[in-house]
């Protein structure tokens, strides 16, 4: 692990200003009806305000950037993303899955509520991702909306994130050599980060080139943000992560660091923050942010 934490103000600032963004977006959008229904949005809103690092709505807010997308539109989609996150993680910790206890530094969403509120607090957070981005409000031309529900739905399904968290809970550390993991990883954490950098380009119309060139940053961050956090689960302080350290190898899981060690994997995940920065070469101050947070992927402490 890096000696000092990552410190980039300029970074730390715009992560502090999406959460909070986010969260203003939300709140009058996530609000409890009066029936018995009520608790599966308390559940929702327990997962969604619970913190984290909102690196995904980040993305999509930064990357809109490059496109002087109007910000009301990137902000809307920040949203959306981060609630396909939330319902992922929330299932993610099921007992039937991962069975963690902590999350983000709370009781899981299972613990602090039950596993059949949980199951449905992500169903419809997913659902709800959907019903917000198919709305005017997300962008006035229904060609874009199309185009990013289909990227959404294709980030998030068995494409993408479902079709690599099956691999992640069927695989075992044996079974897997490095390019199957790195397909692995891709698929269930390296989609939805490609959808988040790829929705600013598809909301500023950006061109095919500059669209390459986005998701070239976003594959290659999306694989170190996946190494770090492997590496984090054998290095990191549960306190200061806000999650179950030391599970993966005693699970089996199928990791970088459990084939390469941890030394390797964190050359890998270097290596791949650096390539991640060099597709971004076209463009100018304008993508200092994203950038960093290609460090930040790597450095990071929680
Ligand atoms: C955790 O994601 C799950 C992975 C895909 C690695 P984050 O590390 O982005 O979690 P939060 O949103 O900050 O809690
Ligand atoms: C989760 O990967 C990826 C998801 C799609 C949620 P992990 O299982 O390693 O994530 P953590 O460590 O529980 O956050
Ligand atoms: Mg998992
Ligand atoms: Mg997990
Ligand atoms: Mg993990």
């Amino acid at each position: 692990m890096p000696e000092k934490p990552f410190d980039n103000k300029a970074l730390k600032d715009a992560l502090a200003a999406t959460s909070q963004a986010v969260e203003r977006l939300m709140d009058p959008l996530l609000t409890a009806p009066g029936g018995p229904e009520a608790k599966v949005v308390e559940a929702m809103r327990y997962s969604f305000f619970s913190g984290g690092k909102r690196l995904r709505p980040f993305l999509v807010l930064a990357s809109s950037e490059l496109y002087g997308v109007d910000r009301k539109q990137a902000l809307r989609v920040a949203a959306v993303v981060e609630c396909v996150h939330c319902y992922s993680l929330i299932h993610d910790d099921l007992p039937a899955m991962d069975d963690d206890d902590l999350r983000r530094g709370k009781p899981t969403v299972h613990k602090a509520f039950d596993e059949a509120t949980a199951i449905l607090a992500g169903d419809a957070l997913m659902t709800l991702a959907f019903e917000l981005l198919a709305d005017e409000a997300s962008h006035p031309d229904p060609n874009i909306r199309l185009q990013l529900i289909k990227s959404l739905a294709r980030a998030s399904g068995h494409h993408g994130m479902v079709g690599g968290q099956m691999i992640d809970l069927s695989a075992s550390d044996h079974d897997l050599g490095e390019a199957e993991i790195y397909r692995l990883q891709q698929m269930k954490t390296g989609a939805l980060i490609s959808f988040s950098v790829e929705a600013g380009a598809i909301l500023g119309h950006a061109s095919k080139k500059a669209m390459s060139s986005m998701q070239g940053y976003a594959r290659d961050l999306g694989l170190a943000f996946q190494i770090a956090d492997d590496l984090l689960d054998v290095e990191g302080d549960a306190t200061e992560v806000g999650k179950a350290t030391n599970k993966d190898a005693s699970a089996g899981k199928a990791t970088l660091v459990g084939i390469m060690g941890v030394e390797r994997a964190r050359n890998q995940a270097e290596i791949l923050a650096n390539q991640a920065i060099e597709h971004l070469n076209q463009f100018d101050d304008k993508a200092a942010l994203l950038r960093a947070v290609a460090h930040f992927a790597i450095f990071r402490r929680t």
